[in-house]
């Protein structure tokens, strides 16, 4: 029989593309949420459990009735800006989440554990492509709570000999190509589909958010990487572990930056519309730039993007026209 594996967050924007990727790849993805952020809907490739990361026994109960080889770990509070409001609910059901799911992994003897971590851990260091050797000095509370499940699974490593693929994810984006899931967040804050809801006329005029950060046109940069070439680094992490690797981090980007306004000229051309748009005031918690060296997921792990920014915009756009949930 295939291999089963826990997808804690299954049924979030990037567990469910990861599921697909999974499920394609021979394994029966268990997909494990709570539906606070994720959508039932979007659970296609295998068996669903509702169980919350804050129940230590609902966890226990997963492992216990399906027996995963290996656990990956994509259910989190993801906002940047909600995490200067609330840092308390990152803190309590990130950290703690994580927790909870380390240790019922360790008491269950899953030994292999794939986690979404993020750039946002590194904060603000401008100008410096960022690597798994850079410094980690995260700005606001979302950055910190990833930072802090890293060491707890570098803790849990030496002791109970977990092994863990980290990886540091850059700005995700786009959708499955061939319609099976897509981004749905409510609210929705996140760059790409918010500026593809004002093309269509579903909601306002994009806010830019900050034009005087030090770049080379004054908005933010980051590397976008598309959701279907993110999934297929975790096929790729899972497969490291299970031939017997050790513990790893890699960085998911492409190594290429775009500012807002660049994304927003890319947004223009591929739906062949205007981009209403305003200028606001910055985000607070947000980095000016954050783009990734890539060298080592391609080299260890034979990875590398292989959508672009036009076919992550392409792909969300025709996700936006016809929403599956
Ligand atoms: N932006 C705007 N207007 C908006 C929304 C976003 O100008 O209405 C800008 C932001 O200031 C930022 C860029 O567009 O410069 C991207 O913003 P997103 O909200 O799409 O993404 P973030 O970079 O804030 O955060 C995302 C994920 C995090 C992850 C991070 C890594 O939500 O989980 O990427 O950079 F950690």
């Amino acid at each position: 029989m295939s291999d089963r594996v826990l997808v804690a967050g299954g049924a979030g924007y990037i567990g469910a593309h990861a599921c697909k990727a999974l499920a394609r790849a021979g394994f029966v993805p268990v997909a494990f949420d709570n539906l606070a952020t994720g959508w039932e809907a979007a659970v296609r490739f295998g068996p669903f459990v509702r169980g919350d990361l804050m129940d230590r026994a609902s966890i226990d109960a997963a492992l216990a009735e399906w027996r995963p080889v290996a656990i990956l770990h994509f259910a989190a509070r993801s906002l940047v800006g909600e995490s200067m409001q609330q840092p308390g609910l990152y803190w309590r059901e990130n950290v703690g989440g994580a927790l909870n799911l380390i240790e019922a992994a360790v008491a269950a003897g899953v030994g292999e554990f794939v986690f979404s971590s993020t750039c946002a851990t590194y904060g603000d260091q401008d100008g410096v492509l960022l690597d798994e050797d850079t410094a980690q000095r995260p700005i606001n509370a979302y950055g910190a709570s990833k930072l802090a499940i890293e060491q707890m699974l570098a803790n849990f490593g030496a002791s109970h000999g977990l092994r863990s693929v980290i990886f540091r994810y850059f700005n995700v984006a786009g959708a499955d190509p061939e319609g099976e899931v897509g981004e749905r967040h409510e609210p929705e804050t996140h760059l790409i589909p918010l500026m593809l809801d004002a093309v269509a006329g579903k909601r306002g005029p994009l806010t830019v958010f900050g034009s005087d950060y030090g770049t080379r046109d004054g908005t933010c940069v980051r590397d976008y990487v598309h959701v279907t070439d993110l999934a297929d680094a975790h096929v790729r992490g899972l497969r490291w572990l299970r031939g017997g690797k050790g513990s790893r981090v890699f960085c998911l980007g492409s190594g290429t930056g775009y500012t807002v306004r660049e994304v927003i000229d890319h947004a223009r051309v591929v739906t062949n519309r205007a981009v209403p748009v305003v200028e606001g005031g910055r985000r607070a918690g947000d980095a000016a730039a954050l783009v990734c060296g890539s060298a080592r997921a391609r080299d260890e792990l034979g990875w590398a993007p292989e959508r672009g920014l036009e076919a992550m915009i392409r792909d969300a756009w025709a996700w936006a026209n016809r929403p599956a949930y």
